[in-house]
């Protein structure tokens, strides 16, 4: 049996996070030049079922069967064996890297997830559909996130712009045109499930404000949708910029996450917030393409410890 590779893409949330787990509707598109790898070698001269999992960047190097049920890449491990009803495959090691910063907001764990996922069925002689990976992935979500909406797992998993209501079948969002976003990461990050409960306890404590603020960020990913399918992009730039005085109302700005919005609008960015649970993590800016580079440099100067440019299709 050869070795097996398969990757997954990261994903920035254009409009829409948090209010999403409140049934807004968001959207998001897949980031292609990041992105979390699996590969897997048979492991000839063990037993059948034995599996080891290493992952370098968080200290991971142990069999399958010493990991708990709670940890999320042996979760996804299991839940594609028993996806494909295979008790005893065939001895492999598992190995996972990733290129997406960690807790950033850009979908490390849906990426991880759907790549040791794609990896570990397509080794065992079986391709998935888009769907499958994204409902597996999903309840290994639950590790990373408590009360997931399901975005996440589904851009990754489909690795197309979508345009996403909770509970809903998926729509994707056809993009008339490509447009460049400048992403930059503040270098601290919050665990997701740290921030939605954050939101959770404060919409609880102030249900009509958080209401009001939820239905508002909705409205923003509705214009917004009819924006990417109608042309002309840079619509969407004050969009962006609104979206993320509502993220600052809701707590989940930061400090830094602010000077990096502000430092790419003054450098001339159409618009910028935050995307993902934020409170650290990534910026988007949307850039016209000639200003991407520079704008890039202005937000490194600025403090952003990685930054991509990417553009949106
Ligand atoms: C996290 O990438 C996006 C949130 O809206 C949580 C979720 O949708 O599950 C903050």
């Amino acid at each position: 049996m050869p070795a097996i590779s398969a990757s997954a893409p990261g994903k920035a949330i254009l409009f829409g996070e948090h209010a999403v787990v409140y049934g807004q509707p968001a959207i998001a598109v897949p980031v292609k030049q990041v992105k979390a790898t699996a590969i897997i070698r048979p492991l000839i001269r063990e037993r059948s079922g034995f599996v080891r999992i290493q992952a370098e960047q968080i200290n991971l190097d142990s069999a399958l069967s010493d990991l708990p049920e709670q940890n999320p890449i042996a979760l996804a491990v299991r839940s594609t064996l028993s996806e494909l009803n295979i008790n005893q495959p065939p001895a492999f090691h598992l190995r996972i890297s990733s290129t997406i910063p960690l807790g950033g907001g850009l979908g490390s764990g849906a990426a991880i997830s759907v790549a040791v996922i794609r990896a570990v069925s397509s080794f065992l002689g079986s391709s998935l559909e888009a769907e499958q990976v994204s409902d597996l992935t999903f309840e290994v979500e639950k590790l990373y996130h408590g009360n997931p909406s399901g975005l996440d797992n589904t851009v990754v998993a489909f690795e197309k712009p979508i345009y996403f209501v909770k509970g809903d079948p998926i729509e994707f969002a056809h993009l008339k045109e490509s447009f460049t976003l400048v992403i930059a990461d503040t270098g601290k990050s919050t665990p997701t499930r740290d921030t939605v409960a954050a939101v959770r306890s404060a919409w609880k404590a102030d249900k009509q404000n958080f209401d009001r603020l939820f239905t508002e960020i909705g409205e923003l990913s509705h214009r917004a949708r009819k924006i990417l399918e109608g042309g002309n992009p840079v619509d969407l730039g004050p969009l962006m910029d609104e979206n993320h005085s509502r993220l600052q109302e809701m707590g989940v700005s930061s400090a830094e996450l602010d000077q990096l919005v502000m430092a790419a609008k003054q450098e001339g960015a159409l618009g910028a917030k935050l995307s993902g649970g934020g409170r650290g993590g990534n910026i988007i800016a949307l850039v016209r393409d000639e200003d991407g580079e520079r704008i890039e440099a202005t937000l490194k100067n600025a403090g952003a410890k990685g930054t991509v440019v990417t553009r949106v299709q």
